[in-house]
């Protein structure tokens, strides 16, 4: 018999929820620093809120819910995880019952959420009025075994911690609005941004490349290891007139090659399963698929 409880999420609990969306999402890579940095980076208008189930004092589930403040139309968010032994007693409808109540409370119209692929995530979604929207593929590869390639002529390879970061902005923004997603992700200001990438605790700035033409950066791949050395790439970007040239999988390449300097094992990458140009550089760098998560909208 269960004995739980759903009560609000505490910083002091960012450790054991980090250990448990860990062990719940396929391959990701958080950190309790990286968790504690987001939630102090949220601005107030995000209104993010967790809350924790506790079973015996243990965690053993874990949700937020807030408005997504990088998209114009400020859609809600909303996202539960149940540790596997305690799935079935109700946790995780009672963790989206508050995830739903507070942006229901802030007179938001449309939610998105994640789930994992798993049948009764899946279940569980549906019964809540969730239209599944899109499928993110989730790609893994060693990168020791990438063989480093230089620039062409006129292609200088930099580090991003070499650059400045109001042109990194400006490329990410671009290619940003090509993601494939149920809603653009097309309104992050340049402080925001710093905050969510730039100074990101688990971004390495010295190992993710950027390729740079008559001085401005046109391709980027962003590289973020978490303690204990799981990796990965977290977008990865061309300007829109500086496509189809090889440069995403040239930088990306050089990323990659830095990861294993840093001897990381397995770096994993995660894209729509829609987007095209990026599976197929992925392809060439011998990123095999390697698990899979899903999008939701409700309407
Ligand atoms: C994905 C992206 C980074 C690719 O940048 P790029 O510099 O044009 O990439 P490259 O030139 O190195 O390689 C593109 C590859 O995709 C292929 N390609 C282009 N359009 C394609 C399509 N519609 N379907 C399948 N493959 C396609 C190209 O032929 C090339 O493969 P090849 O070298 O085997 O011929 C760029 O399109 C972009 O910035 N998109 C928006 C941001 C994005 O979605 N990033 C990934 C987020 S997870």
């Amino acid at each position: 018999m269960l004995r739980i409880m759903v009560r609000e999420g505490r910083s002091e609990d960012f450790g054991s929820a980090t250990e448990l969306l860990n062990s719940v999402w396929p391959h990701r890579v958080g950190s309790e620093r990286g968790l504690r940095h987001a939630a102090d980076a949220a601005p107030a208008n995000a209104h993010r809120r967790y809350w924790a189930a506790e079973d015996d004092g243990k965690l053993v589930g874990w949700a937020t819910a807030a408005i997504e403040y990088q998209s114009a139309e400020r859609p809600g968010f909303l996202e539960a995880s149940v540790a596997p032994e305690s799935r079935k007693a109700g946790l995780g409808t009672a963790l989206l019952e508050r995830c739903e109540a507070h942006l229901a409370g802030l007179g938001v119209t449309t939610v998105l959420s994640t789930t994992t692929a798993e049948e009764a995530s899946q279940k569980l979604a549906t019964a809540h009025g969730f239209r599944h929207t899109n499928t993110t593929r989730i790609s893994g590869v060693d990168p020791r075994t990438i063989e480093p390639r230089s620039a062409p002529p006129g292609v200088d390879l930099r580090p991003l911690a070499s650059l400045n970061p109001r042109k990194m902005y400006e490329l990410d923004a671009e290619a940003m609005l090509d993601v494939p997603g149920e809603v653009a992700m097309d309104d992050v200001s340049f402080e925001q941004w710093l905050e969510d990438y730039w100074r990101h605790p688990d971004t390495d700035l010295d190992a993710s490349v950027a390729a740079v033409i008559d001085d401005r950066p046109v391709a980027f791949s962003h590289l973020r290891i978490a303690p204990g050395g799981r990796a990965v790439t977290d977008m990865t970007g061309t300007l829109r007139d500086y496509r189809g040239r090889g440069l995403a999988l040239l930088v990306k390449r050089a990323t990659l090659v830095n990861a294993a300097k840093r001897g990381v094992e397995l770096v994993s990458t995660e894209n729509d399963e829609t987007n095209g140009p990026m599976l197929r550089v992925n392809e060439n760098l011998g990123y095999r698929p390697i698990g899979s998560t899903l999008t939701w909208s409700r309407p």
